[in-house]
């Protein structure tokens, strides 16, 4: 049988090179909202983003004063001619045409990398494996988006030793074609800020349903502590049910991406009263969160 992530890893690493995927709106808002607290006063820089294509830049734009920023810069690689600069401080934005193809290792890209404080984007993930060098060389804070694949790759491996990056909360995991079609590429954000691990525990382990807003709680002593949205539990939860903690609010036949589950309970804590201890405290389970 065809081994899918050797498939996957030939097509993002090989001859042929397809860097064309963009990133969705969606999918930066939920991420970039766990950093909210470093961006202000501080100039950003988007190294591969085409202005009129990418959604890094429109979220900055659309977020300038609400994160404070004192500046927008984005570049991005043209294949023929000549590249441009798009420079934004809150009101008209500025467009420069550089003298070069706006690569991101050009000397024109590494003077503005030195003028920014934070460099947010998702880059070409053929080239990956040198965009983390420079990231690493130029020691500014960087929140970008690569292969899951990259942490295998000994410099960024090295990198985690030395703990100059560390994954963010979501997987970002759908991209947009030039086509408008969406591609699969399971990704991780990589970046130098703090990340609350317990946080991202949370997040990657339960995951959504596709037909309610709710996450997946397989077994009852992984009930999170201290989470607030919907969950969907199994039946044997009634057995423990605490109607001080937590609100019964009915019952589905779930599925996960196209998969039936076995039918779940769905609860939510009662605000101010969901467990302190958590569960798996309270019942004498071991909790893996
Ligand atoms: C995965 S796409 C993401 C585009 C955009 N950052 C986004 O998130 O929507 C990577 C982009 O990097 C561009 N690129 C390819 N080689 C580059 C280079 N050497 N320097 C800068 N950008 C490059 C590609 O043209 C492509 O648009």
């Amino acid at each position: 049988m065809p081994n899918k992530n050797n498939n996957l890893n030939k097509r993002l690493f090989s001859k042929e090179k397809d860097d064309e995927f963009y990133t969705r709106y969606e999918d930066i808002e939920k991420e970039l909202k766990h950093y909210k607290d470093h961006f202000e006063g501080k100039t950003v820089y988007c190294n591969c983003d085409d202005p009129e294509k990418s959604n890094f830049v429109k979220y900055f734009m659309d977020n300038f004063h609400g994160l404070k920023l004192r500046k927008l810069m984005a570049t991005h690689y043209t294949q023929k001619g000549f590249s441009h600069l798009l420079e934004y401080m809150g009101k008209t934005p500025v467009i420069v045409r550089l003298d070069h193809d706006g690569d991101f290792r050009s000397p024109q890209c590494t003077d503005l990398l030195e003028k920014a404080d934070i460099i947010v984007t998702n880059p070409p993930f053929s080239l990956f494996r040198d965009f983390m060098q420079v990231m690493e060389r130029c020691k500014k804070d960087f929140l970008v988006i690569g292969s899951i694949n990259g942490v295998k790759y000994k410099h960024i491996f090295d990198m985690f030793r030395k703990n100059n990056v560390r994954i963010g909360y979501n997987k970002a995991d759908w991209f947009i074609k030039p086509d408008g079609s969406m591609r699969h590429v399971p990704t991780f954000w990589y970046t130098s800020f703090p990340v609350n691990k317990t946080d991202v525990i949370r997040h990657m382990e339960y995951q959504k349903y596709d037909n309610v807003d709710a996450i997946n709680v397989g077994r009852i002593q992984d009930i999170p502590k201290g989470y607030t949205g919907v969950m969907g539990v199994p039946l044997t939860y009634m057995g423990y049910h605490d109607p001080e903690s937590y609100e019964l609010l009915g019952r589905i036949k779930p599925s996960i991406e196209g998969r039936n589950l076995y039918e779940r309970i769905l609860i939510r804590a009662i605000p101010g009263k969901e467990w302190k201890k958590g569960f798996a405290d309270t019942f004498g389970m071991v909790n893996h969160c």
